[in-house]
């Protein structure tokens, strides 16, 4: 079965504080964008990558990234997402993953597709929550403490079979999510869990930026 990735890569990347699309910003020798399509050729589970950047760095994205294809993304993820999707052409299972997830190790692209291989329609990977959890007002007053044990951080690649993930799509023309997994549950859809890993964390703003520095060095 084909699998082919799209990579969101169409942020502003408004809270990092740079005056460059966050997919762009360089992490050592290379951007987020190469570091996460690199990535995911090198898992050896991926066999098409789609790359949607903001319309004016498509030129800059096709010299980053030669190996996969570029389209324009949208003003919401959710549109970039749509965007990908269209162009997925007919592969059979879809991984959708954050350009700013730039140090995912291979094993954990191999886990989420070996579950969809396993005949799982939708595959998130996820880590415990470390922090204690609460609910609060519009006024900042504690309404109520979350059991952590329930709670689950997800983290991207994110997989689906194909007609999942566009059934879902279908289904929420106009909806917004944060991750595509919320468009499958919402359709019905069953969603399962494999193991994250602490190195695919996200880079939302300068601070993970900078610990993502470290870790680069280290594996550098
Ligand atoms: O902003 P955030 O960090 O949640 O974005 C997650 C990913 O979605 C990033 O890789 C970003 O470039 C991408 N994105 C996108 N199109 C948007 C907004 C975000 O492709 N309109």
């Amino acid at each position: 079965m084909t699998v082919v990735a799209l990579v969101p890569a169409a942020g502003l990347g408004t809270r990092l504080g740079l005056n460059v699309p966050k997919a762009f910003v360089t992490l050592l020798d290379r951007s987020l964008l190469e570091r996460a399509v690199d990535g995911l050729f090198a898992s050896g589970v991926v066999d098409d990558v789609v790359v949607m950047v903001p319309p004016d760095m498509i030129d800059r994205a096709r010299e980053l990234v030669p190996r996969a294809r570029v389209v324009v993304g949208g003003a919401e993820r959710t549109d970039s997402v749509r965007a990908g999707l269209a162009a997925a052409g007919d592969a059979e299972l879809v991984l959708v993953h954050d350009a700013a997830r730039p140090l995912t190790p291979a094993p954990m692209i191999e886990r989420v597709v070996a579950a969809l291989r396993g005949g799982a329609s939708a595959v998130i990977p996820v880590l415990p929550v470390a922090d204690t959890v609460k609910r609060v007002d519009a006024d900042g007053i504690v309404e109520a403490t979350v059991d952590r044990a329930d709670l689950r951080a997800v983290q991207t690649p994110q997989g689906f079979t194909a007609g999942a993930l566009r059934a879902a799509y279908a289904a929420a023309p106009g909806e917004l999510a944060t991750d595509d997994a919320g468009l499958v549950e919402r359709a019905g859809g069953t969603v399962v869990t494999v193991p994250g890993d602490p190195l695919a964390m996200k880079i939302t703003t300068a601070f993970d930026l900078r610990i993502a520095q470290v870790l680069a060095e280290e594996t550098a």
